[in-house]
């Protein structure tokens, strides 16, 4: 019996808990109603007398022991739980999550304004041919106008290229589809030119062709008036400069009035009070039969704008490179945008 006390004393003398639960189960084991000290307690009527003062010391030391090994242990424990403890009020941490990049939210919102006034979307491959590019746009092969747009060839003879702008989209769109036509084809573009801050040789276009019976330039006009007010502010002023594109006729540069310094002249307008923006006109006839549109019942505008350009102005970005170098310190500044 003895040598029983004597084990369990050893046992008890190498006990380490793990946990909190462990260190209860063994109170339980040697200190519950069934535990093994009052098993002792018990057999102590059984022991003969003269080893009653040895026996009985040793379960009291048994006793003792147990009861340090838990005080000891249970403090730590009750630190661990204290510190570990859930505090379900505290609010969430939360992750780091992603955001639209600013090109897609200023495409999405010249979508979303031409959309309202009754423009559906069409897009077109990237790799076009030369037809879709130049040729039915009034652009023959050894057209001056060609140098406008410097292009990446894939493969002359038959000429493959990279397209240079959303209007192949257009002679697509043409192709496929009756007037009235009023459409929105938004898209990447690719040109040979020299990477700067205000030129890469990959940019974001949106161009917009709309075509019916007696649509006239006032109708351009207005449509775009409405684009720059959506876009930059009800007082904003559009100004519309001539210019020439070989698919449209005639043509014009649109500027809009400067919003840093309210058209009083400042570097970023350069003192000239308006920004260009886009450049448009009225489909030229040719571009029409070209597209098997007849050219006496049906006439039309176009425009298209760099969504890179807009961006800069709308966001006050200075440099378009920080559109393409995709830095997470520039992202992040539009995500509550
Ligand atoms: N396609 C022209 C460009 O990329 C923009 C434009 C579109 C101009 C439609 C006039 C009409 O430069």
């Amino acid at each position: 019996m003895l040598e029983e006390v004597k084990e369990l004393l050893l046992e008890v003398e190498k006990f380490v808990p793990k946990s909190a639960i462990e260190l209860e189960g063994f109170r339980l084991s040697f200190l519950g109603k069934k535990g093994k000290t009052n098993e002792l307690f018990a057999a102590f009527k059984e022991v003969p007398s003269d080893q009653k003062k040895d026996f009985g010391a040793a379960i009291n030391n048994l006793k003792q022991l147990v009861q340090s090994k838990i005080k000891e242990h249970k403090d730590s424990f009750e630190v661990e739980a204290e510190n570990s403890e859930i505090d379900l009020t505290r609010p969430v941490a939360l992750d780091n999550l992603g955001s639209r990049h600013p090109i897609s939210l200023i495409r999405n919102e010249i979508v979303e304004i031409f959309t309202r006034i009754g423009f559906t979307i069409s897009e077109g491959p990237e790799i076009e041919d030369d037809w879709h590019n130049f040729s039915a746009l009034n652009t023959p092969k050894e057209h001056p106008a060609r140098d406008m747009q410097d292009t990446f060839f894939i493969q002359t003879n038959p000429d493959i290229l990279l397209r240079s702008h959303t209007s192949t989209v257009q002679v697509r769109y043409m192709n496929d589809n009756k007037p009235p036509i009023r459409t929105l084809s938004p898209g990447r573009v690719y040109r040979n030119e020299a990477i700067s801050a205000r030129a890469h040789c990959i940019f974001h276009q949106v161009e917009g062709l709309y075509i019916d019976e007696d649509v006239s330039f006032a109708d351009l006009k207005q449509c775009l008036l409405y684009f720059a007010k959506e876009m930059f502010g009800e007082k904003t002023k559009i100004r519309l400069r001539p210019s020439y594109f070989p698919f449209t006729e005639p043509s014009a540069e649109v500027d809009v009035s400067c919003n840093i310094c309210n058209s009083k002249g400042c570097n970023v307008c350069k003192n000239t009070g308006y920004l260009e923006i886009l450049g448009c006109g009225m489909v030229d006839p040719n571009v029409l039969e070209n597209c098997g549109i007849d050219s006496k019942k049906y006439s039309g505008f176009a425009f298209g704008m760099g969504i890179e350009r807009i961006a800069m102005l709308k966001y006050g970005v200075k440099d378009l490179r920080l559109f393409f170098e995709n830095d997470v310190r520039f992202l992040k500044q539009f995500s509550a945008l």
